[in-house]
Order: structure tokens, then sequence, then C-alpha cells
């Protein structure tokens, strides 16, 4: 029997826990909104099954963790800007999010995180992998990470959105918003958990703070390759009316594109963050 108590369960070693007994359509009590807030800072991803939510109430759930942010690239649902469109139809081979990211490194003040809410989605494939940079940073040599104390990294969404691609068909727009570069460091510390976590990632660093793109990009790719590997990440198998809650500060992540012939249809939902130290 399923119990209705609200426990949380840890799924990877390093990343992902579930957390079971909450019903999200609802106005969460302020314990549950405390716990859900402690389990995303500890766990970097929480995991919530068997939702039911309407558009309002996704935003409503939102806006419980803070300010939302209005997606400026992403196609919308319809009337309600605050939910990004994650889509791919049947006859399209392009996905969105398909390589490791964290999302909106780019922004002056990164987003905290992201709800994902599945409403569609194939009968095979399409998980999401999650990848703790917690564990990533804490995995480094110490000389490795006295480097890294001194260094920002630069972040940009013009190679990513200021392009037009014909493959993605509308799902992604506004590319002449796609202006602005942000410095951040390379390794920050949890504003929540304290904890430090590499802060660069390969959808949207383009380099080191001084350094040229070429002298970046063999320490870049040493700390890309460090961090993919497998014993930091977590694969999630969604289900509809899972709903996926990560923290963009402490997690990469990247959706599987190999579902192709089926529909995936998820609503996003990002919470604006602070700025980062
Ligand atoms: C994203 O990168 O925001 C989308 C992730 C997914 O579709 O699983």
């Amino acid at each position: 029997m399923r119990s209705n108590t609200i426990h949380v369960r840890p799924l990877g070693a390093c990343v992902g826990a579930e957390i079971g007994g909450l019903d999200l359509s609802a106005p969460l009590a302020p314990a549950a909104r405390g716990l859900v807030q402690q389990a995303l800072a500890e766990h970097g991803v929480v995991f919530f099954r068997d939702q039911s939510l309407t558009e309002s109430q996704h935003i409503a759930l939102a806006r419980q963790f803070g300010d939302i942010n209005i997606n400026r690239f992403f196609a919308h649902a319809d009337g309600y800007p605050e939910i990004a469109l994650v889509v791919k139809e049947p006859h399209q081979t392009r996905n969105i999010g398909g390589g490791w990211h964290t999302d909106h490194s780019y922004d002056q003040i990164p987003a905290l995180g992201s709800m994902l809410y599945a409403r569609e989605i194939p009968p095979r494939g399409g998980d999401t992998l999650f990848a703790s940079m917690y564990a990533a940073y804490d995995a480094l040599s110490d000389g490795l990470k006295r480097t890294l104390e001194g260094l920002r990294g630069v972040h940009s969404s013009r190679h990513v959105f200021g392009v037009k691609r014909g493959d993605l068909d509308g799902r992604i727009g506004n590319y002449a918003e796609a202006t602005q570069d942000a410095v951040h460091p390379v390794v920050i510390t949890h504003p929540e958990s304290g904890k430090k976590a590499l802060y660069v990632n390969p959808g949207f660093t383009i380099g080191f703070e001084g350094w040229t793109a070429e002298e970046s990009k063999p320490l870049l790719d040493t700390l890309y390759a460090h961090a993919q590997r497998p014993e930091f990440s977590y694969r999630f198998q969604w289900q509809e009316g899972s709903l996926a809650f990560w923290d963009n500060r402490s997690t990469w992540h990247y959706a599987m594109n190999d579902y192709h012939g089926a529909r995936r249809l998820l609503h996003r939902i990002t919470l604006e963050g602070r700025a980062l130290g």
C-alpha cells in the first residue's frame, strides 16, 4: 500500500531523489515546501510521480519557490508565457536540450532551477540524465581545485539561441535577443547548501575570462570529460504526470533523443535565481 507520508528517497549515488506523499496541485504547507527546498539543495534534482497539474496549478506551484523567469527563446504554452514548451513531434529529428548543459548560465543572474512536467511521453526512450556538479568538483585534485578558484567562466547564448535552426521548426525563436554574455566564477558556493560546485557547462561556457578560446578549450574539455563520468549522474525515466525540479547551480542535464517517430511534450517553468559567488 502506498503511504501518504512525505518521504525523500535518494536515487543516484550523487544526484537525484524522489519525493513521495505530496500532491503538487494544492498549495504546500510551509514544512513541505521547506523539505522540498532542502532536498533540492542536497540532491540537485527532485522527482515527483503521478501528479495531475493544469497549467495554472503548475504556475502556482512554481511561484511557491520563487519568481518565474519568462524564457525569451522558447515557444510557450497557449495563453501561458510562463510555461516554455519542450516538445518534439513524431516527424522532427532534433530535440531540445540534447547535450549536457545547465539552463540560463548565460544570464547575469542565472536561474535557480526549472520544474519540468511531463504531459506526453514516448512509449520508449526520452529519458533525462542529470549530473552532480558538487560530485564533479569534489573529485578534482587539490591542485586543479586551487587553479580553478581564481578563474571565471564566460557564458553565452549566442551560439545556441542566436542562430536560426530550421530543424527546430519554430520551437526556438527571438534570435536577435541572444546578445548577452555573462561571467561567473568557475567554482561557486551554492547559496543554500554552502557546498562548492563546478560551474561551467558544455552548452553555454565558451572560455575563461582573460583567456582566448584556444587557450580555454583544453582545460574546458578536461573539466567536461571529468564531469561526465557516469558515477556523477542519474538517469530519470519519465512517465506522464512526472515532475522534475532541478537546481541549475549544482547540476547539468541532458535530454536523450532516442524516440524518433514518437511525440514527447513537457512543460517547463524556470525560476529566477540569485547572483553567484
Ligand atoms: C531541458 O533541457 O530543459 C529539457 C530537458 C528534457 O527535455 O528532458
